[in-house]
């Protein structure tokens, strides 16, 4: 949740350091600061708010030095302050930190019972103590890093300054990512390979419980035991170094644009244009699957609803899809015979990994859909199925969301024929169709116009409601919780079929109905819902294709029609519109698009 970076360098640190934060501004923006050494002595520049605070401050005061910690801040404990704002420092330490220490308030009575003066209201702030009191006992600062750490439980990736040890930079991770940078002459750490993307493409990712004392010459890593390890540096893709908005105004709103392209990669990775045949990795025994047990949050928990459609009436696989964070503490009953799937962009979010990790524990086959491969998701699963849309910026997912469709669309015909429930002619019209999706996505963002228009009237409304039956109704999840996540108006996405069973109440003049429906074997249902709410006076946004249009019951403020097309690929459809309707609506209501209130891009906390 937030983001992390140490430079030993060689040149000028400061802006090198804020040159990575903004890059790692989507992992949390509550506060920001840079920490260094100014002749052997620590100095420290922090602002509460977005990175630009930070960057006036250094600028009133500037920070020379060649090395130097940094951190961008996404609250857990303690408000969004100056004082609580990372770097922390005590005595000869400043520490920046992602994750949790669990244990800190037992840490934090000891310490001030030592006579500690604590500063801060943050867990963070017992790391930077427990360091100093270590290396006041004469223990070398690896000896006292490690000390420290066994004291620690939780989830911490940490990055520390030790005064008058100069150009040198300690680093720890559990849990939350941590990546070193390997340089000509200069040595990084950070959150990960965007942060580092600047400086190298040459990363290694710590493990579990490693620590690392970083310098010139490069990085000493350990175990969780102190014996030395290697870790392995791999390449970083040139997607995560360039990451730029273009001439848009967003990267939200280039993202809604760019899922055609992205979309069209990710499916070339999964079926052969020549032979209209599926490729999918890994060794999965489809046949013999008894089910499918997906784990995933907030949006990628809706793909993997829309795959779980796709999966089950195409290789008539059962499939459970479950809100990671609910799953992981129920105590789900496993069979081994099923596979898990884990869905994320960031392959970091913590409920996730720890829904999946339930699941492995047992016996179960796992595989991940992933954005970041590199990632502890990616690193745990028997099989990675990467989407190929490049790095996602925007807090909001909206290309990593249609590429995910898109494996899982590729993963049920893939099941479908290995399970015999399909032939090889109908494979071969599947793809295809699928091969399709790409195109008629790009005639879909050609609502635009008529999107931004809605939107004009939806920005006035406290409360809307979206409406979908089938692969729609998680649609329609996906349409409320992209308003929600970035306008702040409240939205609600239902099951149509629900609507008479209580939120039919809901319906009057002052909050608009989208509704979701392509002239497909749930369409006369959806219609006659949509008669319903009109019936009432609720003010409805219409959204199907052509056939659907001609068919459509009379009276909704606006009829938007998209692409025709099979209802195989229709949630990849579908998407633009709801999407481009929540970020007009923010846009007209001056939200923070990319980086909305209290939100981050990549959930490694609980
Ligand atoms: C989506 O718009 C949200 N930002 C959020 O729900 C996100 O999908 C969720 O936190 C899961 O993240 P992940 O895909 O990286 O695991």
């Amino acid at each position: 949740m937030c983001g992390i970076i140490g430079i030993v360098g060689t040149k000028p640190v400061t802006e090198r350091l804020i040159d990575s934060l903004r890059r790692l501004e989507y992992r949390g923006y509550d506060s920001a600061g840079v920490a260094a050494q100014v002749d052997g002595k620590l100095e420290r520049r922090r602002a509460p708010g977005k990175l630009r605070e930070l960057e006036k401050v250094v600028e009133a005061n500037p920070l020379v030095a060649t090395t130097g910690i940094g951190h961008t801040r996404w609250a857990t404990h303690g408000g969004p302050t100056e004082r609580n704002a990372h770097p922390h420092i005590a005595g000869r330490v400043a520490v920046v930190h992602n994750g949790i220490i669990e244990n800190f308030a037992e840490l934090k009575a000891e310490l001030q019972a030592a006579g500690a003066v604590f500063e801060s209201d943050t867990d963070t702030e017992v790391v930077a103590h427990l360091l100093n009191r270590e290396l006041a006992t004469g223990l070398a600062p690896l000896d006292a890093f490690k000390a420290t750490l066994d004291r620690l439980s939780g989830a911490y990736a940490l990055s520390v300054l030790i005064g008058g040890e100069n150009e040198v930079i300690l680093g720890a991770r559990n849990g939350p990512p941590l990546a070193v940078g390997y340089g000509d002459g200069e040595m990084f750490v950070g959150s990960d390979g965007m942060a580092l993307g600047p400086f190298t493409n040459r990363i290694a990712y710590l493990h579990d419980g490693d620590y690392a004392l970083i310098d010139h010459t490069g990085a000493k890593i350990f175990g969780p035991d102190g014996k030395p390890v290697e870790r392995p540096i791999t390449i970083l893709s040139a997607s995560a170094v360039l990451m730029e908005k273009g001439n848009y105004r967003h990267f939200m709103e280039k993202e809604i644009h760019d899922q055609p392209e992205g979309c069209q990669r990710t499916i070339a990775a999964y079926v052969d244009p020549i032979t209209s045949r599926t490729k999918v990795a890994g060794d999965i025994d489809w046949a013999g699957l008894e089910r499918v047990q997906i784990v995933a949050c907030g949006t990628s928990y809706i793909a993997g609803v829309i795959g779980k459609y796709l999966i089950e009436k195409l290789a008539d696989l059962p499939v459970d899809v479950e809100i990671a964070s609910e799953f992981r503490y129920r105590e789900p009953s496993i069979r081994s015979t099923s596979l898990a799937i884990a869905m994320s962009q960031s392959g970091e979010t913590a409920d996730t990994l720890a829904a999946l990790r339930y699941c492995t524990e047992r016996g179960m086959k796992s595989g991940a859909v992933l954005n970041t491969v590199e990632s502890t998701i990616g690193r745990e699963v028997d099989v990675v199925w990467p989407i190929h849309c490049g790095p996602e910026i925007g807090v909001a997912s909206t290309k990593a969301f249609t590429a995910q469709v898109a494996v899982l669309t590729a993963l049920a015909i893939k099941a479908a024929h290995a399970r015999g429930k399909i032939d090889d002619a109908e494979e071969k019209r599947l793809v295809r169709v699928l091969l399709e999706a790409p195109r008629l996505m790009q005639e879909a963002i050609g609502l635009e116009d008529a999107v931004r228009e809605v939107a004009a009237e939806v920005a006035k409304a406290r409360d809307v409601l979206y409406l979908g039956r089938g692969p729609m109704s998680a649609l329609a999840l996906e349409g409320a919780l992209k308003l929600k996540e970035i306008s702040y108006i409240h939205a609600e996405g239902y099951a149509a079929g629900e609507l008479k069973h209580g939120p039919i109440a809901l319906v009057d003049e002052a909050t608009p109905i989208i509704i979701l429906a392509p002239f497909d074997s749930y369409y006369e249902k959806s219609a006659s819902n949509m008669s319903e709410v009109m019936a009432r006076g609720g003010p409805v946004v219409f959204i199907t294709d052509p056939e659907g249009a001609r068919h459509a019951p009379p009276g909704a403020r606006v009829v938007m029609t998209a692409p025709e097309s099979d209802p195989l690929i229709s949630p990849l459809v579908m998407a633009a519109p709801i999407q481009l309707l929540a970020y007009h609506v923010a846009v007209l209501k001056g939200a923070d698009v990319d980086q909305p209130r209290n939100l981050a891009k990549s959930v490694t906390v609980e």
